[in-house]
């Protein structure tokens, strides 16, 4: 990440635009034959007999349909000559001649610093690895991990390592290499004391702490027996590592978070390991901070559900309610799992299996439902003033829900459960200040790893789709659809970035955003967008028809969530009104459809009674083919 800071984008695009992809591509002995607009080969990448490598030289990217990798000419020296992202630029900028910026003039202080302790942390991982694999006095740091179950391969997966019990041991390993002692003590990896630099870590097996790209900018470092305190070590915040900005095994776990639609929190390194080496991918962990505003964000980018899996003890508990909040805040839909008491996800996967823990993440419950049994839990509700006081802690949590279909639901779940008069709970959240906006709710997220979307979610894929194809179109877009409103996260991460890319003055360039993408699944769905190019006359018209179809999903899912409402509230007259409304906007926006995309509609648009999905999909099909 910091690497490719050195270079402006300015220069890097010139390198990009140097380099014709196919000339390239077929200059790395990759034979290329023109079919229609485009070049097929076989793929470099995988072993194939048919072709399914595809390059298209106006829209200077490459697409493999076989294994799915795909980027622009720049992640394609990369791939294929084993590069990093500098060195693929060097590459491509000698075979241009294109001088670029020599370090010393471009890179700026803090860049070559972090550029530098990046490279230390690199080092120390590498460093404590090889001791903990094959050190003579690792032997019983090695014991250890075999006791608590650690396989062979997740020591490899995580790059575990140990810190010896000498003081000076990575000092001197370190500064032999030629680093220095400030740059140790920058990196949080030694600290200077009177009778000279000791070695932060020492005698714990070491778990490094990676960015979300996988670069080393920490580490956590576990005492082996009970005497050695405190238990776990942490590396003290540096220009790279900010506790309130970093997820343990958010590097690892986010394709997996992605495809699963939802991100398992957890609370330990440990807990990480052992459900990574049982298979359960998307697990994070916060390493014993509360969960930040920072971190949510960072969350949200990634998945619309976290389950907060916790130990079964108070302080674990407690330690989950303080973050929610901030989930909650970003949208996330929450839910707990709670351990039995005395377990971890660590134990508790040793004792019960995946199958075990997967049912307990299954039942896990909605968080709201979860505070408000917590205040009613344990308490004498038969005696009134009790009741009233927890009724008011209740509506404490309950004020905070800004969705109005969302709040009536558990307005009722709250009268269910302690035998309460509706009205007069409505009047208490009155009371404290309950706004009356309602915003439309967000459908549950579905999961796209199968592949299979829904029709809602295929309409959300080609309005993408077509942006990146018209991206001068995504700034007036922008004005009239909102991408969180997408609700396959995918599609939402995707149309975020292009959003983030586009302004009055300046058009979006794909490229650009090519060149910073650092996601597979996110650099092939924009290759395959470029490649598959539609006509571009049409372009304006569908992706009109798009936001049509998906503004129309929107307000029929608030209708029904009213709709659903409706028998069992006492503002009965309002909901109706806002059904009323909502309806007619529909068939305005039906109306719209009909008139405006012309040819394009279909002929006989059937009235009510064919579900508007189904009419949706229809016309999804029908611009697909
Ligand atoms: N933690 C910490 N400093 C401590 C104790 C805990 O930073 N002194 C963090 C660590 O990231 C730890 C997490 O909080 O993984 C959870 O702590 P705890 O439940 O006490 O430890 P476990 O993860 O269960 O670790 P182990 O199984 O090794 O005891
Ligand atoms: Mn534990």
């Amino acid at each position: 990440m910091a690497a490719r800071n050195f270079i402006p984008n300015e220069t890097i695009d010139e390198v990009r635009s140097n380099n014709d992809i196919v000339e390239v591509i077929i200059e790395c002995g990759v034979p290329l034959k023109q079919v229609g607009r485009n070049y097929k080969g076989l793929c470099p990448f995988h072993q194939e007999k048919t072709p399914s490598f595809s390059v298209s030289q106006e829209r200077q990217v490459f697409k493999c349909f076989g294994c799915e990798t795909g980027g622009n000419v720049i992640h394609f020296i990369q791939k294929h000559e084993g590069k990093t992202f500098l060195e693929a630029i060097e590459w491509l900028a000698e075979r241009a001649n294109i001088p670029l910026p020599t370090k010393d003039t471009k890179i700026t202080a803090r860049h070559k610093q972090i550029n530098e302790l990046s490279e230390l942390n690199k080092f120390a991982v590498k460093y404590y690895h090889e001791l903990l694999r094959t050190g003579q006095h690792s032997q019983h740091a090695r014991e250890y991990l075999k006791n608590r179950g650690v396989r062979s391969q997740t020591i490899s997966f995580f790059n575990i390592g140990y810190a010896k019990k000498q003081r000076r041991d990575l000092v001197k390993a370190a500064t032999h290499q030629g680093w220095t002692v400030q740059q140790l003590v920058d990196a949080g990896l030694i600290k200077n004391e009177e009778h000279g630099p000791q070695d932060r870590f020492w005698n714990r097996v070491l778990f490094p702490i990676n960015n979300a790209q996988g670069v080393p900018i920490g580490f956590g470092g576990r005492s082996l027996s009970n005497e050695h305190q405190p238990k776990y070590l942490n590396s003290p915040g540096t220009i790279l590592y900010n506790k309130s900005r970093i997820l343990y095994n958010l590097d690892k776990a986010r394709q997996s978070i992605t495809k699963n639609q939802s991100a398992l929190l957890v609370e330990g390194y440990m807990d990480v390991l052992m459900l990574q080496q049982n298979g359960i991918e998307n697990v994070i962990a916060s390493s014993g901070t509360s969960l930040s505003e920072e971190h949510a964000s960072l969350l949200k980018r990634f998945t619309p559900e976290v389950v907060i899996v916790f130990d079964g003890d108070a302080s674990g508990l407690q330690a989950a309610q303080r973050g929610l909040q901030r989930l909650i805040a970003e949208n996330i839909r929450v839910r707990i799992a709670l351990m039995p008491k005395g377990d971890d996800p660590d134990s508790f996967v040793k004792e019960n299996g995946v199958d075990g823990f997967n049912e307990l993440i299954e039942k896990a419950t909605n968080l709201i439902e979860f505070q408000i049994q917590s205040a009613i839990q344990n308490k004498n509700i038969r005696h009134p003033d009790v009741k009233s006081k927890v009724v008011k802690d209740i509506c404490q949590i309950l004020v905070n829900i800004n969705n109005r279909v969302e709040l009536t639901e558990y307005v009722k779940y709250t009268i269910h459960e302690l035998d309460l008069d509706e009205g007069l709970l409505w009047s208490e959240l009155r009371n404290l200040g309950l706004k009356n906006n309602t915003p439309i709710p967000k459908l549950p997220h579905r999961k796209i790893g199968s592949k299979k979307l829904s029709d809602r979610e295929r309409i959300e894929e080609q309005f993408v789709q077509s942006l990146i194809q018209v991206p001068e179109l995504i700034p007036r877009i922008k004005t009239q659809f909102d991408y969180r409103d997408l609700t396959n996260a995918h599609f939402v991460e995707i149309a975020k970035l292009l959003w983030d890319a586009s302004s009055d003055e300046k058009p979006v360039d794909i490229q650009q955003i090519l060149n910073t993408c650092e996601d597979d699944q996110l650099k092939n769905f924009i290759s395959e967008a470029l490649l598959s190019r539609l006509d571009s006359s049409k372009h304006k018209l569908r992706i009109d028809g798009y936001l049509y179809l998906l503004k129309g999903f929107m307000i029929q899912d608030l209708e029904r969530s009213i709709k659903s409402n409706m028998e069992e509230t006492d503002d009965y007259e309002s909901l109706d009104k806002r059904r009323l409304i909502l309806s007619n906007q529909r068939k305005d926006l039906i109306k719209k459809l009909r008139s405006e995309k012309g040819n394009e509609s279909p002929k006989n648009l059937p009235d009510m009674e064919i579900s508007f999905t189904e009419r949706c999909s229809k016309i999804a099909r029908r611009n697909n083919k």
